[in-house]
């Protein structure tokens, strides 16, 4: 079947990103813009248009408009997902051979930007929810504790990453994180993938947005967490810990050198959307629905986990010895299409379409599920991984990337040194990465991460040779 003939059909409850819900809740300059003569937007950067690193045109001004609207000093919008920006943004950050201090659940863009720039990611753990096999963001006091772990001898910190919220929509208090490593003068990058919502300003008791306590680097996600097409995001710039020269730069290695005027349209709607009244309307909105939903929900009987994000469900299938695997594809063939099936959940991204008649669909489809699978025990608890509160990796990540491999059973790796990502997708958290040694306990738990996620994790593993 041709890539075309998928893209329209219906494929029934959309719980999946992006979040403007096939279209529903796209801005109305978007809608407009793309009612006319099919392919007449499909432009690159021309006279007058210009692109994110120019210093004239339409995005250049549009740019300036966003950065001051949300209160940066600088911003620059995206094409190539949060991934290109969060690569770009590291870059600027750390010299090579530096580390970066980042929580173990980064996003893999950020471990493969470390192995392109020749940085060494300093992953510290992060605490595990056993229940349900998910980490969440650290504390203040978590941090203490890692921060305890320093000084490292030869090692040399650059830069700081965080996760605000992860992809479940779980977030902590950024302030006093970012402060704690101001002190220490690291400038700070926040992964907001999945928080551009944040940082609206809207008053509706969402977690603070990095913009609004001080990060210095900020990357969202504008398809994932605002009204954006696939493929767009945004980098916020404020302070002056990292130099915006420097971003710039960065972004140019990374960037086509033919960004679509098309997406970039779609950044400027979508941030612009966050913060006109409209659109603010539309969020309180969607966040009222959302409440609603999940509260009705729970009355109802469905095991809904509690986390810090209104348009992100969690739905606990581990309770009922159902995986997230298993009831994803049971409510698919109900017509309900969730983002996110893990071994112990399933997570369903409300976005920002109207979900009208979601609590009867979701009711039904649960109890079925239920039905069909009654009788079964609860999931054991979830193995938390067998890591330190602070690993350095026994090679450099990019020595370990590039250096010659050898393909092995990953039962037959402990000892060895991963020259491998493994990583499965979603959710795109590193589960081992390159420069990192499999000691047997590491092992057991990859065989069992492995038995977890089927068809997501390979038997066999590349290791330095
Ligand atoms: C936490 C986090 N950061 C970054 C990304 C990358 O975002 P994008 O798909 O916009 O490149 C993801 C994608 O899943 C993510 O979950």
């Amino acid at each position: 079947m041709d890539i075309d003939s998928l893209l329209t059909f219906d494929r029934g409850r959309s719980l999946f990103l992006p979040a403007h819900g096939r279209g529903a809740a796209l801005p109305k300059e978007l809608k407009q813009l793309l009612k006319n003569r099919a392919g007449i937007w499909d432009l690159p950067e021309l006279p007058g248009i210009g692109g994110p690193l120019d210093a004239h045109g339409a995005v250049f001004i549009s740019q300036k408009r966003s950065a001051v609207g949300m209160g940066a000093d600088r911003c620059w919008y995206g094409i190539n997902g949060a991934t290109g920006l969060l690569q770009a943004a590291l870059f600027s950050m750390a010299r090579p051979g530096q580390a970066v201090l980042m929580p173990r659940n980064v996003h893999r863009s950020l471990i493969q930007a470390c192995a392109l720039s020749d940085l060494n990611p300093l992953l510290f753990d992060v605490p595990f929810l056993s229940d349900r096999g998910h980490v969440v963001p650290p504390d203040e006091m978590w941090i203490q504790e890692v921060l305890d772990e320093l000084p490292i001898e030869g090692v040399e910190v650059g830069a700081v990453v965080l996760v605000n919220p992860t992809y479940h929509g779980y977030a902590s208090d950024l302030e006093p994180l970012v402060k704690i490593f101001h002190q220490r003068g690291w400038p700070v990058l926040v992964d907001e993938a999945h928080g551009a919502h944040f940082a609206s300003g809207i008053k509706k008791q969402l977690p603070a947005s990095g913009l609004s306590v001080g990060a210095d680097l900020i990357v969202h996600s504008l398809h994932k967490s605002a009204a954006g097409l696939v493929q767009t995001a945004v980098l916020w710039q404020q302070g002056d810990l990292v130099d915006p020269i420097a971003v710039e730069r960065s972004i140019s290695w990374v960037q086509t050198s033919s960004p679509s005027a098309l997406l970039l349209a779609s950044c400027e709607a979508a941030i612009r959307d966050l913060t006109r009244p409209s659109g603010q309307r539309k969020l309180i909105a969607r966040i009222d629905d959302a409440r609603h939903i999940a509260t009705r929900l729970r009355e109802l009987g469905l095991p809904l986990l509690p986390n810090q994000d209104p348009l992100r469900l969690i739905l606990h299938t581990a309770i009922l010895g159902i995986s997230g695997f298993e009831a994803d594809d049971w409510l698919i063939q109900h017509r309900v299409v969730a983002e996110l099936p893990e071994p112990g959940c399933l997570t369903f991204c409300l976005g920002l379409a109207d979900q009208k008649g979601l609590i009867r669909l979701l009711k039904r489809g649960w109890d079925s599920l239920v039905v069909k699978n009654s009788g079964r025990e609860p999931f054991k608890p979830f193995l938390a991984p067998p890591i330190p509160r602070l690993a350095v990796p026994s090679m450099s990540c990019s020595a370990a990337w590039r250096s010659k491999v050898k393909t092995i059973s990953l039962n037959d790796s402990v000892g060895r040194i991963s020259a491998d990502l493994i990583c499965p997708y979603p959710p795109g958290i590193p589960m081992l990465i390159p420069g990192e040694v499999l000691d047997q306990k590491r092992v057991e738990w990859l065989l069992e991460q492995k038995r977890l996620w089927p068809n997501l994790i390979s038997p066999q593993l590349r290791v330095v040779s």
